[in-house]
């Protein structure tokens, strides 16, 4: 046993880690279900913060910032991954929409969600609680997550053509791929916030 959240098997989650909001979270959240099925309503992208402005921040604001990321990233899968599924079923694969689409959300979501909880309830509050010289290794293991979950994103750009929708798409698909478009270009922020900015401070 190396420690308590990290043995030779790898990540050991305690039991009762209990993440604030996760249960809503986990779902739609607070989203009109009604309203999304004819159009998702993505918010504004998150302001991207330059290099050198980061790497001042202390440990806690910093992780405040990728926390807005996490329920940002939460979110908008939660609701791409229902709007896909609507469009799917409205059209069919001659239409263009690619048919493999829901699903792959579906994964990258659960991915996604196992991956926050082990920064929420390991890795996060290890740091804060001036305890991250122990975190070598579970560092390295999630900075390979994150290389899997950048390769599903490269999945999303081939299967979107780059998260354009044709000539005679639909309000929709449209809002799905322009949903698509805000939260791949969060997700690479957030890896960036994370693997050049907060992880270097334990490695
Ligand atoms: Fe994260
Ligand atoms: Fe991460």
């Amino acid at each position: 046993m190396l420690s308590p959240w990290w043995d030779r098997r790898g990540w050991a989650i305690p039991a009762q880690a209990n993440l604030s909001g996760r249960k809503d979270r986990a779902g739609l959240g607070g989203l009109d279900e009604g309203r999304m099925e004819f159009c998702p309503m993505p918010a504004a992208q998150l302001p991207r913060m330059e290099m050198s402005r980061a790497e001042r921040l202390e440990d806690e604001t910093l992780i405040r910032l990728i926390m807005q990321y996490h329920d940002a990233h939460v979110r908008d899968l939660a609701s791409a991954a229902h709007t896909a599924e609507i469009v799917a079923a409205r059209h069919g694969p001659e239409s263009g929409f690619p048919p493999a689409l829901p699903d792959e959300l579906a994964r990258l979501r659960e991915t996604l969600q196992a991956h926050q909880l082990r920064e929420e309830a390991v890795l996060f509050p290890v740091i804060l609680e001036g305890r991250g010289e122990t975190l070598r290794y579970p560092i390295k293991a999630l900075g390979s997550e994150h290389d899997d979950m950048q390769d599903g994103l490269e999945r999303l750009v081939r299967l979107t053509g780059d998260y354009a929708a044709p000539a005679g798409a639909c309000a929709t698909w449209r809002a799905l791929y322009d949903l698509l478009r805000k939260f791949d270009g969060e997700f690479r922020e957030h890896v960036r916030l994370e693997e050049r900015v907060l992880f270097p401070r334990f490695q």
